[in-house]
């Protein structure tokens, strides 16, 4: 489901159950070292989920380790992204020559709480998640698809930023037509020749659950690119 909302040159393996044999190697099972059992599942079949993902691009299907903010850590070369909630599991992978950034999240299309809802916006978010709920009542969550893209976007983010990126720090615009944008309200790095002001991204609702895919990336001067020009 989740691979037809990357940018070409990108993969995705997911899972919607958990494999009771599972095995992680030594670098990844201390991640999970003392965690409680659900963790360990979800995180056992992230990783199978991101060899898959690395063996279908032609990728050896190694470790992937995770850094101190909780990133997963590529082999060099290659970015990609891991998300897990209840009921799915997925992983998405690219060679850093062909896409720029990766980020995906899944949730459940649930509405948020009121209070985490205000919490996860600004008050433009707001006006406009009540145009789209007027627009198309029942077609999402819409307050909890917003809630996705920021996080998409936030793991997009961090292998550039290197940090954390508030939810106040940036800004989505979630279209009815599968799209959303996410604009960075703080200065960001240079990026193939221009400032990165944002993120584009892909979404999709289906059986219960919310996806997002961050694939693009926004600078300033205004360009939106997918991946680096390899000539
Ligand atoms: C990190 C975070 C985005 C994870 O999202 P989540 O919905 O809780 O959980 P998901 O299952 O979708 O994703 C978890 C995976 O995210 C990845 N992840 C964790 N920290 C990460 C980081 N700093 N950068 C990139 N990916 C990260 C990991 O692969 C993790 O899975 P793993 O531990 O099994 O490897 C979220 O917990 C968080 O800290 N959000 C606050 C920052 C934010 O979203 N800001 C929005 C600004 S617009």
């Amino acid at each position: 489901m989740i691979e037809g909302l990357l940018p070409p040159g990108a993969v995705a393996a997911e899972a919607f159950d958990d494999d009771a044999d599972g095995r992680l190697p030594a670098e990844e099972a201390r991640v999970v070292a003392g965690a409680v059992a659900g963790r360990h599942r979800e995180f056992t079949t992230g990783r199978l989920c991101a060899r898959r993902a690395l063996a279908r691009a032609g990728l050896p299907p190694v470790a992937v380790p995770t850094g101190r903010a909780g990133e997963p850590c590529w082999p060099e070369g290659v970015i990609g992204s891991i998300t897990h909630c209840a009921g799915y599991r997925a992983a998405a992978v690219a060679r850093a020559c062909d896409v720029t950034v990766l980020g995906i999240d899944a949730e459940p299309d649930l509405p948020l709480p009121d209070d985490t809802l205000e919490a996860i916006t600004l008050p433009d978010e707001r006006r406009r998640l009540r145009l789209l709920e007027r627009a198309a009542p029942g077609r999402a969550h819409w307050g909890r698809l917003l809630f996705s893209a920021k996080e998409s976007a936030y793991k997009a983010w961090f292998p550039l930023g290197r940090r954390l990126l508030d939810f106040s720090d940036a800004e989505a615009d979630i279209r009815p037509d599968g799209s959303f944008e996410v604009t960075l309200r703080v200065p960001g790095p240079q990026v193939d020749g221009g400032r990165l002001t944002g993120f584009g991204g892909r979404w999709t609702a289906y059986g219960g659950l919310l996806l997002t895919a961050v694939g693009t990336v926004v600078t300033t001067p205004r360009q939106v690119l997918v991946g680096t020009p390899t000539n």
